[in-house]
């Protein structure tokens, strides 16, 4: 199938659709078509953050390559990227691998879409050095105005070479050769001490807030003792899985999940729940908005649910966690959700889930309890 012909049955599902949200972009063209000119029948490519497949099918359908391994953090992004391929016809033609040498070994061609985050960038950065061949050729490709010197900065710590090519269509692509010795020790994932909570943090470099304690997070935790303790618990978007910690401590009983639809959040949130001697009481899920977990299972869940989308503001995402709730809680079990005041969520609790009462607020903050009815 051709190229174009491919990315217009692309799409986003099970991610929210809408009209100004799209399947791929020019990014993805413009790596696609720098990809040309560096790869053979016989390259060993590899794809690192493909959004819904754009990029595995494209190299598949377009650029004459046999196989392709494939890595993406976000959960619905890799189920995507299976439907997209199922409904192409190309579906045993990828693999998909977790960051590691598994992924990148021997590989001839990396191209990935820029992260949005710093962190990000280095830990993918510093594992194509660390286990692709010295002669592995990386393409980054990104919007213009989301990229930025730093970008260029953090490719330039782990190749020797780092060309910036001409902007198309506001993308832009990035060539970083000659990858160098990498640390013996990787920089991710981190363990950093949160003395506030008493806790130790473990973060991958994708995690919402890194091993810091996000603003909303910590009003959420000053309820701590408000909340009930319930048999079967979640931490919905986990990220560093803090929520999941907190509460297990406090609360030796419960049965707790995390679960993230970032793997970068997964790992690091097991890694929290290690390092606090939480591993056995907490199970830690990959999945998008608890698609996993039985309807009417759980009693209580914890919220600070997204508000940014890719790189837009849409409070689908938010609404999304919000429908989830609603299928997942028991009758009378509880969301305890946080978010900033200036999103007036409220209606929308309400309507999904049940009563909602304010339990608190703050300049920036509000705490809510909805009641499944
Ligand atoms: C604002 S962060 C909160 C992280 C963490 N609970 C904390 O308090 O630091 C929201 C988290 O929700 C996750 N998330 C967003 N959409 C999701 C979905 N559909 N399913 C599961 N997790 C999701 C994001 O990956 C992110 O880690």
């Amino acid at each position: 199938m051709e190229r174009e012909a491919l990315f217009a049955t692309l799409s986003r599902l099970p991610d929210v659709e809408a009209d100004n949200l799209q399947a791929y972009d020019a990014t993805d063209r413009i790596l696609l078509d720098t990809a040309a000119d560096f790869v053979g029948p016989d390259s060993r490519v590899v794809v690192i953050g493909d959004r819904y497949g754009a990029l595995t099918l494209g190299a598949l359908a377009g650029l004459g390559v046999g196989h392709v391994r494939v890595n993406q953090d976000l959960f619905s992004g890799r189920l995507a990227l299976q439907r997209n391929a199922a409904a192409a016809g190309l579906e045993n033609r990828f693999t998909q691998c977790e960051l590691g040498g598994e992924l990148l070994g021997g590989a001839d061609l990396v191209l990935i879409q820029l992260p949005k985050s710093l962190a990000e960038l280095e830990e993918i950065a510093d594992a194509v050095a660390r286990f692709a061949g010295p002669r592995t050729v990386l393409l980054a490709g990104g919007r213009v105005k989301h990229m930025s010197l730093g970008m260029n900065a953090v490719l330039e710590k782990f190749f020797a070479s780092v060309q910036p090519q001409l902007a198309r269509q506001k993308s832009r692509v990035l060539v970083a050769k000659d990858p160098q010795p990498v640390s013996p020790t990787a920089p991710f994932p981190v363990t950093d001490s949160l003395p506030e909570l008493g806790i130790a943090v473990s973060a991958h470099g994708a995690v919402f807030s890194g091993a810091r304690l996000d603003i909303g997070t910590r009003y959420l935790l000053t309820f701590l003792d408000r909340i009930p303790a319930a048999d079967r618990v979640v931490d919905l978007g986990c990220g560093t899985g803090i929520l999941a910690t907190m509460y297990a401590r406090r609360n030796e009983g419960s049965r707790v999940i995390a679960t993230d639809q970032s793997w970068a959040a997964v790992a690091s949130a097991k890694g929290t729940a290690l390092a606090n001697g939480s591993g056995d009481r907490i199970t830690v899920i990959h999945d998008d908005a608890m698609s996993t977990l039985d309807t009417g299972s759980i009693d209580l869940i914890l919220l600070n649910p997204p508000f940014h989308l890719g790189a837009s503001v849409h409070a689908g995402a938010a609404l999304k966690m919000f429908e989830a709730a609603s299928r997942v809680l028991a009758p009378a079990g509880e969301l305890w959700t946080v978010y900033n005041s200036h999103l007036q969520y409220r209606a929308a609790l309400e309507r999904l889930i049940g009563p909602t009462t304010e339990q608190g607020r703050n300049p920036k903050f509000t705490v809510m309890r909805s009641i499944r009815s």
